[in-house]
């Protein structure tokens, strides 16, 4: 792509996030904007769809697993996943909106069966060890927003996004599996997805094109308990980090890079300006 055609696509990328994003990054932690946003947009996916990310995601499902997925929105990835034949699907939504449309969707599809809910992940109405795989895709994120220094977050953050691996910890089954889709790259994660008390091991992969999103599997009661074990772990190597500045910055995903980069990318500049 020459240069004149990468900026034109920036501009256009830039234009399309200024015509459906919030004007700050926080209000995505506003449930009304939600609402608003839901009541008139169809279909919209966060993290690509599944067809990018069926290699990775396929393999770990099978028809006799029940799953629950974190902020559906109108995403369609649990039609996905019942077209991939699993049955008992549960969809949780902070949004009454989001789970109003997704349940006239559903029922005109003819999926009724999927059981949308409306939750909020923070506190997860389920009891513990309901589910063999919970799954989010871009919903952790939206926690991450206002976070202030990716490096070291708010306390509120911090408490939030604990409160909620917790409870997802705790719905798993005793050999669940959580997988997170998202754009937070590993060393500003793991200390989360590492926390005491979970007991789960923390591989991941990615997928994308030029821009590599994260695809975390989380295997309950797998932790390797030595940390240098755990280094040597298969797919325990650190992914080179996105950069801001990237041709593939899209819609309005930009926004939520936003909050993990900038520093990152400020540093590379350094360094790159030391060399
Ligand atoms: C970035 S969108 C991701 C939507 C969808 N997962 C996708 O892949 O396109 C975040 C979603 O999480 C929902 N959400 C935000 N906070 C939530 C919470 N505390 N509990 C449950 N859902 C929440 C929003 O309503 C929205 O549908």
């Amino acid at each position: 792509m020459s240069a004149a055609e990468s900026h034109e696509r920036t501009a256009a990328a830039a234009a399309e996030v200024a015509e459906v994003a919030p004007g700050t990054a926080a209000a995505y932690l506003d449930p009304r904007y939600w609402d608003e946003r839901f009541s008139s947009e169809e279909h919209y996916e966060w993290c690509k769809d599944y067809s990018h990310f069926r290699h990775l995601l396929r393999p770990l499902l099978s028809p006799s697993l029940s799953v629950l997925e974190l902020g559906s929105g109108n995403s369609r990835l649990c039609e996905e996943l019942r077209r991939e034949g699993v049955v008992d699907i549960t969809c949780v939504d902070l949004s009454p909106v989001a789970v109003q449309r997704m349940r006239k969707r559903l029922a005109d599809r003819g999926l009724g069966g999927i059981k949308v809910v409306v939750a909020d992940m923070l506190d997860l109405p389920f009891d513990s060890e309901s589910f063999d795989i919970v799954i989010e895709k871009g919903t952790m994120e939206v926690l991450f927003v206002d976070s202030g220094d990716p490096w070291n977050p708010h306390p509120e953050i911090v408490n939030k996004v604990t409160k909620m691996l917790e409870g997802v910890h705790k719905v798993l089954k005793p050999e669940g599996t959580f997988i997170s889709i998202t754009f937070g790259q590993p060393h500003l994660r793991r200390p989360f997805l590492e926390a005491p008390g979970l007991t789960w091991s923390v591989e991941w992969d990615t997928f994308g094109e030029a821009f590599h999103y994260f695809f975390y599997t989380l295997r309950k009661g797998k932790r390797i308990s030595n940390s240098s074990e755990r280094i040597q772990s298969k797919r325990f190597v650190d992914t080179p980090t996105v950069s801001l500045l990237h041709e593939e910055m899209e819609s309005e995903d930009y926004i939520f890079r936003i909050t993990v980069d900038v520093d990152e990318v400020s540093k590379r500049k350094v360094e790159k300006g030391k060399s």
